[in-house]
């Protein structure tokens, strides 16, 4: 087993650490956010990740998984894997990926262990998402600090997904290599060797381009993939058609998939839209061409824009003093993540038209508390329906499903129920007495819901069982 350092503690960061430990190594997790690391050293564990914290704990418990916020001790090691599991955001004055406290630490920890005299072989894995060039790039400049015979710069990006990453970590799809060194590639064989022996594929590249294309390939093709069946979901309910079935109709292709198909309020999260631009921008670098990934960067835009305009709509396009409560801000159920949530969009230019929005979230109200100050939280998902003109659902938590809708309707100004996810089953809601608004049926057409409303001579109950049929 490998003695391995990760440098970055976040989403991917505690996720690889600590699954690294759980497979055998020795693994120190480095941030520089000193509040993190105190938390993570008291068994506190800063982000929302299912299972995380007993993994945490067992592996921290059997002393192969450690916290700090000083790398130095590692530097000194013979053999020295060194992941990087830095944030690479946009950059504040462009649509490219900030490198640059990535590359700071990857050449920080360079410099430390020259001017030290430290031998032995160093391995910089670069598990950030970073643009094609980066550790190309990276191998230049460490090579003004080490000899190129005493380290290695492997590309081997990261395919989690939030809310299930323990489980993509330790029963990967398969794993990206990517490194001119054949040392380097033996290595990083070794750190991942407890799951290629159980039959996990490994896939290793001689250039690390290869390997860094992969990563933002598959994200493209994944946010194509959500970004039509969205468009879809649109399209369904202006021709009668519905999207879930449609869903299932195309999934059971093998060259599709079922996989990603559920309509929705627009992708989010700290990855697909900002890899989307980052990937417009390095084809523009390179002289070539991504129209598929600009297209479906404005097809999401437009998806988040449209559940604006549903919401207000359905409520009489003037939402000014109506109370509206919102189920879910992360940007999907699972995780506490809410960088570019479709509820922030939803929610601020709600607040925007003059509404009064409270919301709830099982994990994510805090963070986003930070982002849109002028939330009111609630303390309950119970509390949302008090005086509202309309519950949305935003995210597809499994809770949400459970609620005593029987109770809630008659807290309500208006039982209405718009579900961005279709997470909710509609008779039950619809025999509550309650109006339902899913996404991609026949029954979301506003103008059908419109006509059923004047058949039927304001008989709320029926109305909302035909719109739900
Ligand atoms: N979040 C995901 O689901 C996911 C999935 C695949 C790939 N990725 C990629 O992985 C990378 C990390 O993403 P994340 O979501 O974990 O980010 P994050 O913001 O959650 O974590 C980054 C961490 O790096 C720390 N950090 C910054 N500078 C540092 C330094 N010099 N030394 C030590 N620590 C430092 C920050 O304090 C933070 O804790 C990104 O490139 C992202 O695109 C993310």
């Amino acid at each position: 087993m490998l003695k391995i350092c990760v440098v970055g503690t976040g989403y991917v960061g505690l996720v690889t650490g600590t699954c690294l430990a759980e497979m055998g190594h020795d693994v120190l997790c480095v941030d520089t956010h000193a509040e993190k690391i105190a938390r993570l050293s008291k068994g506190d564990i800063p982000i929302y990740e299912p299972g995380l914290d007993a993994i945490v704990a067992d592996n921290v418990a059997a002393g192969r998984l450690a916290f700090s916020t000083d790398i130095t001790s590692v530097l000194a090691w013979e053999t020295l894997v060194l992941f990087f599991a830095i944030g690479t955001p946009t950059a504040a004055d462009g649509p490219h990926a900030d490198v640059g406290p990535l590359r700071n630490a990857v050449l920080q920890a360079a410099r430390a262990r020259a001017e030290r005299g430290y031998g032995g072989f160093i391995v910089f894995v670069i598990k950030s998402t970073v643009p094609v060039g980066t550790c190309a790039r990276l191998d230049a400049e460490v090579a003004r600090w080490l000899p190129r015979e005493s380290y290695a710069i492997v590309s081997n990006p990261e395919f989690l997904r939030e809310g299930c990453a323990i489980e993509d970590f330790l029963a990967p799809d398969r794993i990206v290599l990517g490194s001119s060194s054949p040392h380097g590639l033996a290595l990083m064989r070794r750190v991942y060797a407890p799951l290629t022996t159980r039959g996990y594929r490994l896939l290793a590249f001689d250039t690390v381009e290869t390997s860094e294309m992969i990563k933002y390939a598959s994200n493209v093709f994944l946010a194509t993939k959500i970004g039509l069946v969205n468009e879809f979901a649109l399209l369904c309910e202006k021709v009668g058609a519905d999207v879930t079935d449609l869903a299932q109709g195309i999934g059971l292709d093998r060259r599709i998939g079922p996989a990603g198909l559920k309509a929705g309020p627009g992708f989010g999260g700290s990855c697909f839209p900002k890899d989307l631009r980052a990937l417009v921008r390095i084809a523009e670098e390179a002289g070539g061409a991504m129209p598929i990934a600009e297209a479906v960067i404005a097809s999401n835009e437009r998806q988040k824009r449209a559940m604006v305009a549903r919401v207000v709509e359905r409520l009489g396009g003037d939402v000014r003093d109506l109370r509206i409560g919102v189920l879910g801000l992360s940007f999907k159920a699972g995780t506490d993540d809410v960088r570019e949530a479709p509820a922030v969009t939803l929610i601020d230019e709600l607040i925007k038209a003059g509404a009064r929005v409270v919301a709830f979230d099982p994990v994510a109200m805090q963070a986003f508390g930070r982002i849109v100050p002028d939330i009111e939280l609630a303390a309950t998902a119970e509390d949302v329906f008090a005086d509202a003109a309309a519950v949305v659902i935003v995210t597809e938590w499994p809770e949400f499903a459970a609620l005593p809708f029987a109770e809630l309707s008659s807290a309500m100004a208006r039982p209405l129920v718009i579900d961005l996810r279709n997470h909710l089953d509609p008779a039950p809601l619809a025999a509550l007495g309650y109006e339902y608004l899913g996404l991609g049926h026949a029954a979301s057409r506003a103008d059908l819901l419109v006509e059923v409303e004047m058949e039927l001579d304001g008989r709320p109950e029926r109305k909302a069982a035909i719109a739900a049929e």
